[in-house]
């Protein structure tokens, strides 16, 4: 049962929220790679723009400065130019060919451009782009042309630069919007993923709940499949195959209980009747001991049965051990025959045996004469006066082969295949002999399984039974 303290995990379905967790997580990763990505795309977009612009700018001025020389309408120019892109917020520098500076507006760090400029080997005509830091140490994004003329000359360094305030801040704003959607994306995630998890893991609440209800007396309910063959499904179809399994084990068991009452009644009653009417006059000394010799038979014939049921109760639960040894079958035979004596004379059923000393098994000796017992009790019982009953064995392969044949009445088809169930009897009426309570033959199969053989019949309507066993060495 689910005690209280188990309250949060039951509420919060221990399952479920793990599979929220770990789906919160894995979409926390994507997201955090996809937000990356678009971060670096974002900034390289913008830093383009502005190199476009600032490139674009240099080129101008070194192009004007070829065509005319530096003055006032070049300094306006460049101011109206740069002013037209106030986010980008320009300063510059113009220096002539001998490095002077010959115009400059807003801030510095262009020095530092210069440097790195003679440490390049510098491509003339074309704009170069630096990322540089002001004396402050802010940064400083630049934008560099070394005019030359037709002969290579350098005529000119014209700097373009700009702190890019507006692309920071835009970065800025992206990151931040981040770090505060995070937080919440994965709070969503886990919401979501709870309720998902939630609804998909809905089939197994409804199995639980069936299967709580489910008691000995409600073993024949079934779990519905939704025929999608899914994990579900097959969690329930096979639940509903254990189900089968011990709805049978359990109908059988309580057959066996019944059945067994029911034989153990019968007698029981005949048995006090007859003390009954015993007791009720005064008798001779012979008479009591009649009736004592006949209960006494009665009581020999019920003792067997509880020892049968004693038997294969044990064997269901796998108590039975076996004691196993090299048996010779003819030997058992011999001892089983002398008891089989009188009743087979006052049968009038001829016995046959073509045991060889030398046919020997591996098994337990008790259970093996237990065995045979049975058999050949049936092979005389079932008989008709003046037939016969034969009992032979020879090795093949790994095996013995025993076959106890009878010309007896016979086994109908239909009765065959039910002769070993517990307590089946073909005619009960027509029943005689020790042990005749339809449990000799579930105890002969008993037996020949534990000792991994196997045990069929064959028979014709009033010509003959042949029971073969197969027992391994
Ligand atoms: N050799 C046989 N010939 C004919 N019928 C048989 C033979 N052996 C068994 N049977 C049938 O099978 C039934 C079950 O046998 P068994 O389990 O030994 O029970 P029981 O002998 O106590 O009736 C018997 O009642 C009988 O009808
Ligand atoms: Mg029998």
């Amino acid at each position: 049962m689910i005690n209280k303290q188990n309250f949060f995990t039951r509420f919060f379905g221990g399952i479920r929220i793990q599979l929220a967790l770990w789906n919160a997580l894995f979409f926390l990763l994507i997201i955090t790679i996809l937000a990356g990505y678009f971060y670096f795309g974002l900034r390289r977009t913008l830093y383009k723009g502005a190199a476009f612009f600032l490139g674009h700018e240099t080129q101008e001025v070194a192009s004007m400065l070829k065509r005319q020389p530096f003055g006032l309408e070049l300094v306006q120019w460049i101011d109206k130019e740069l002013s037209e892109r106030p986010e980008y917020s320009s300063s510059y520098q113009i220096l002539d060919s001998k490095r002077k500076v010959i115009s400059y507006a807003g801030g510095g760090g262009f020095e530092d451009v210069l440097k790195r400029l003679d440490a390049l080997q510098v491509k003339k005509n074309s704009e170069m782009f630096f990322d540089v830091k002001d004396p402050k140490g802010k940064r400083y994004y630049v934008a560099a042309y070394v005019s030359a003329d037709d002969r290579g000359q350098t005529v000119n360094y014209i700097f373009i630069g700009s702190y890019l305030d507006v692309i920071h801040e835009k970065l800025q704003i992206y990151l931040d919007k981040l770090f505060w959607m995070l937080p919440n994306l994965f709070l969503m995630a886990v919401i979501f993923g709870w309720v998902l998890a939630w609804f998909a893991l809905r089939p197994v609440r409804r199995i639980t709940k069936k299967m709580e209800a489910i008691t000995v007396n409600k073993l024949d309910e079934r779990l519905t499949l939704k025929g999608s063959g899914d994990d579900f499904d097959r969690l329930a179809s096979t639940f509903n195959t254990m189900l089968a399994r011990i709805q049978n084990s359990y109908e059988r068991i309580s057959q066996f209980t019944s059945d067994a009452s029911h034989e153990l009644k019968t007698p029981i009653a005949v048995m006090k009747n007859q003390i009954e009417v015993t007791l009720g006059k005064k008798r001779e000394l012979a008479e009591y001991q009649d009736v004592l010799v006949s209960q006494l038979e009665e009581l020999e014939r019920l003792s067997q049965l509880i020892e049968s049921m004693l038997f294969l109760a044990r064997v269901d639960n796998g108590q039975v051990k076996l004691h196993a040894e090299r048996v010779s079958l003819g030997k058992l035979l011999d001892e089983l025959l002398d008891f089989f004596e009188p009743l087979h004379v006052s049968k009038n059923v001829q016995l046959a045996q073509k045991l060889s000393d030398e046919i020997v098994v591996r098994g337990d000796k008790t259970l093996l004469r237990q065995l045979l017992f049975n058999l050949v009790d049936n092979a005389i019982n079932y008989n008709r006066p003046g037939g016969k009953v034969c009992i032979e064995a020879a090795p093949e392969g790994h095996q013995v082969v025993m076959k106890i044949s009878d010309t007896g009445r016979g086994i109908a088809a239909e009765h065959l295949d039910k002769i070993f169930d517990r307590f089946y009897r073909v005619d009960p009426s027509r029943s005689s002999g020790i042990t005749n309570y339809g449990l000799g033959l579930s105890v002969c199969k008993a037996i020949v399984s534990a000792h991994e053989g196997t045990i069929h019949v064959e028979s014709q309507l009033e010509q003959g039974t042949v029971f073969t066993v197969s027992l391994p060495f």
